[in-house]
């Protein structure tokens, strides 16, 4: 048993050496080999100026491809410029629309801002026009000496009481007083001299104020 466990330990101990050998065998191999690709290349004329030329050349191609790349680079901005501009044009064509829109919707505004201000002002004047409308009392006034202030007087002590009557008889019989054509006590010609300066209007505004007295 010993003598074959030592048997064992030289084995291994020789396997060991054998496999150290064989790597350091096939590092060698292959850097012979490569020694002599090296070689060949420079044998084939690669060596010295022919691999400078190569390299000139392919600086050369270098530069061409980053001028080339250069000159796309400047062609895309100057596309991409064209298109912005193209862009902003169509934008600003766009607001410019949109102002004029808005231009003329506010000037419709302010049309129909007019049209109510004269609308307003319109009725204001036709307001104006009624407050400052015949005044059947300031008319009255004249009459007030003979009818009395309040309209219960005879006048003359010779006339029906007028305060109250029904404005449309006090509209015909004034009216009728004025053409000449009314005479019940034998003072119509004094009747026509108090009316006859008076208008239509007066006529049915004094007969509306003594209507309601
Ligand atoms: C100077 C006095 C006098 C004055 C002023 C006078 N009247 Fe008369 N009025 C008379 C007399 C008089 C009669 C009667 C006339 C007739 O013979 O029909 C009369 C009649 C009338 C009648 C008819 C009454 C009826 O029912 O028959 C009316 C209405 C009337 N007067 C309205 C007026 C008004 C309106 C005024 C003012 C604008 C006025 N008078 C001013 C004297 C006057």
């Amino acid at each position: 048993m010993k003598k074959l466990t030592v048997l064992s330990i030289v084995a291994a101990s020789l396997l060991l050496v054998g496999c150290g050998d064989s790597a350091t065998g096939a590092e060698a191999k292959a850097a012979s080999e490569h020694k002599t690709e090296s070689t060949m290349k420079c044998g084939e004329g690669k060596c010295g100026a022919s691999m400078k030329k190569e390299a000139t050349e392919a600086k050369e191609a270098v530069e061409s491809k980053a001028t080339e790349a250069k000159e796309a680079v400047t062609e895309a901005v100057k596309k991409t410029k064209e298109a912005v501009a193209e862009k902003v044009e169509a934008a600003t064509e766009k607001a410019t629309a949109a102002v004029d829109a808005a231009k003329e919707s506010a000037s419709s505004a302010v049309d129909s801002a007019k049209a109510a201000a004269a609308s307003v002002a319109g009725a204001a004047t036709a307001a104006v026009a009624a407050a400052t409308g015949p005044d059947g009392k300031a008319i009255f006034a004249k009459c007030a000496g003979c009818h009395g202030a309040d309209g219960k007087t005879s006048a003359l002590g010779k006339s029906e009481i007028i305060a109250g009557q029904a404005e449309a008889d006090l509209e015909k019989k004034i009216t009728e007083y004025k053409a000449g054509t009314r005479n019940t006590k034998g003072m119509g010609a004094l009747m026509k001299g108090q009316v006859a300066g008076l208008s239509d209007a007066d006529i049915k505004a004094v007969a509306t104020y003594i209507s309601g007295l």
